[in-house]
């Protein structure tokens, strides 16, 4: 018999104020996955989510992650009460946040919420992780949170894998989805963690680029030296970084290093008509970014450089004296985090080791380099004319009260691909931030509405998976 969805959306609405208490509370756990001071913080993130899921009807429980040794952060998992015969809802998500660095630029504490006004003029959260991802992400519990309230439960199975480390490449998730491969079977993976395509308009993303990223060293003389005494004989391991950052471009803006581009798929003639036909806003990009003017790959248009394209960027640039006023030295080492965006079917490794072979290729003589890799992950891109995603499409149209529009990202979300390829099913990416939302930066924020609107789409697609 069809459960009536009504009581549930009344139950989200009395229920508003709570709920964003509870997104506060846990916005005041500083869960910095990247830095080990903050181990014990991401563990109670973890145990706050687990504590919510019990409250909310489900067995929840944590999964330690890693060695001894080389700990990870627990995987809150988690089941709503079975309902027999009723299909299945995996929900991925993140308690970790980024680094709320450099703190200076923050107009009140990352891990202290606060609500004023932001873009449009309607209430925002200002915390580290509003938007990426516990603000988005919390809108499944709460939904279910609902449906334990007036319903007993919603009438659909949901299985939540809430890990926390997706912000450092999601080490030890492969491992969880494999030991748990059974448990975890599904019909659809649904998770909040990318951006509607605009306010106002919703999205459904049908498609994310990858990543592999690294770190090149360059090394030379065994310590700092008087730049007059030694320069002119001795090789300067900055001059030299700088050059091969050079070389990893050609003077088009494309990426130099050779069959980096060999397995793109290009966005297709559809796609990008699709696209064109997006109402997308250059001015408003322009003042998200803060940017000049957009550059983008040759005769490629800004969205389909930010989704359709691969890059190359510098991400960190580090060598000799800091401080301030002149120091004539030439510095021991210099060294640069890089990554790499991919598009489907670019390999991770592979374009690793091109971009080994191209540095060392660029490296002059006097010092040494090498390329340390941090993490990798191909992009994916889903067909959208399929059950789950019509679901999808009717439960965001309810709650944002208009029909979401198909777009990519040009982000990474690493369990995606393991998603698709572990457990076979479709993958449901249903943002409800925004990229002007200041994810990895200060000010990070996330709308109180779209908050209300995401727990209620939520709550709607289980009742629309309830349907079919
Ligand atoms: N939620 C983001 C990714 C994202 C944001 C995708 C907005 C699309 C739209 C995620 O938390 C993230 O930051 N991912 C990292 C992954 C990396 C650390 C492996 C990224 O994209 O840099
Ligand atoms: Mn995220
Ligand atoms: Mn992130």
């Amino acid at each position: 018999m069809a459960q009536d969805f009504a009581p549930v959306a009344d139950r989200l609405s009395a229920d508003a104020e709570a709920n964003r208490e509870r997104l506060f509370e846990l916005l005041r756990i500083p869960s910095v996955s990247a830095d080990p001071a903050h181990r014990d913080d991401c563990r109670s993130a973890a145990r706050w989510v687990r504590d919510l899921l019990q409250n909310a009807g489900c067995t929840a429980e944590l999964v330690d992650t890693g060695t001894a040794e080389r700990p990870g952060h627990p995987i809150v998992f988690a089941k709503t009460p079975p309902v027999a015969g009723a299909p299945t809802l995996l929900v991925y998500g993140h308690y970790d946040v980024q680094p709320p660095d450099p703190l200076d630029l923050w107009t009140t504490p990352p891990f202290e919420p606060a609500v004023r006004p932001g873009p449009g003029g309607t209430e925002h959260v200002y915390a580290r992780g509003a938007t990426d991802d516990k603000g988005q992400m919390l809108t499944h519990p709460l939904a279910v949170a609902a449906w334990h309230a007036a319903a007993s439960g919603p009438p659909v199975n949901v299985t939540f894998v809430i890990e926390g480390e997706e912000e450092v490449g999601s080490d030890h998730l492969d491992e969880f989805l494999a030991s748990h491969k059974d448990e975890l079977a599904c019909d659809a993976a649904v998770i909040s963690d990318t951006s509607q395509f605009a306010p106002g308009v919703p999205a459904i993303c049908y498609g994310l680029r990858g990543i592999t990223a690294c770190e090149v060293t360059v090394t030379g003389p065994k310590a700092d030296l008087h730049s007059g005494l030694f320069g002119g004989a001795v090789a300067n391991p900055a001059n030299a970084l700088a050059k091969i950052v050079a070389g990893l471009h050609d003077a088009d803006g494309r990426v130099a290093v050779p069959g980096f581009y060999d397995a793109v798929i290009p966005p297709t003639d559809e796609e990008r008509a699709a696209w064109a036909d997006l109402p997308f806003d250059e001015a408003a990009f322009l003042e998200t970014t803060g940017a000049p003017e957009p550059v983008t790959p040759p005769d490629a248009t800004v969205l389909e450089g930010r989704w359709g394209w691969p890059t190359c960027d510098v991400n960190g640039l580090t060598s000799g004296y800091q401080g301030p006023g002149p120091k004539t030295i030439i510095p021991a080492k210099a060294s640069a985090k890089i990554s790499f965006r991919l598009v489907p079917d670019q390999d991770p490794n592979a374009i690793l080791a091109a971009v080994r072979e191209h540095v060392q290729s660029l490296c002059p003589p006097g010092v040494r380099v090498e390329v340390t890799p941090f993490h990798g992950t191909p992009g994916v891109r889903f067909d959208t004319d399929s059950a789950p995603f019509e679901a999808a499409q009717r439960a965001v149209e309810h709650a944002f009260g208009t029909a979401p529009v198909m777009i990519r990202e040009g982000g990474t979300i690493p369990v995606v691909r393991a998603l698709g390829e572990t457990l076979g099913c479709p993958v449901l990416l249903l943002g409800w931030g925004q990229n002007s939302d200041g994810l990895h930066s200060p000010d990070e924020r996330f709308s109180l509405d779209a908050f209300q609107r995401g727990a209620l789409a939520s709550a709607r697609l289980m009742w629309e998976f309830s349907q079919v």
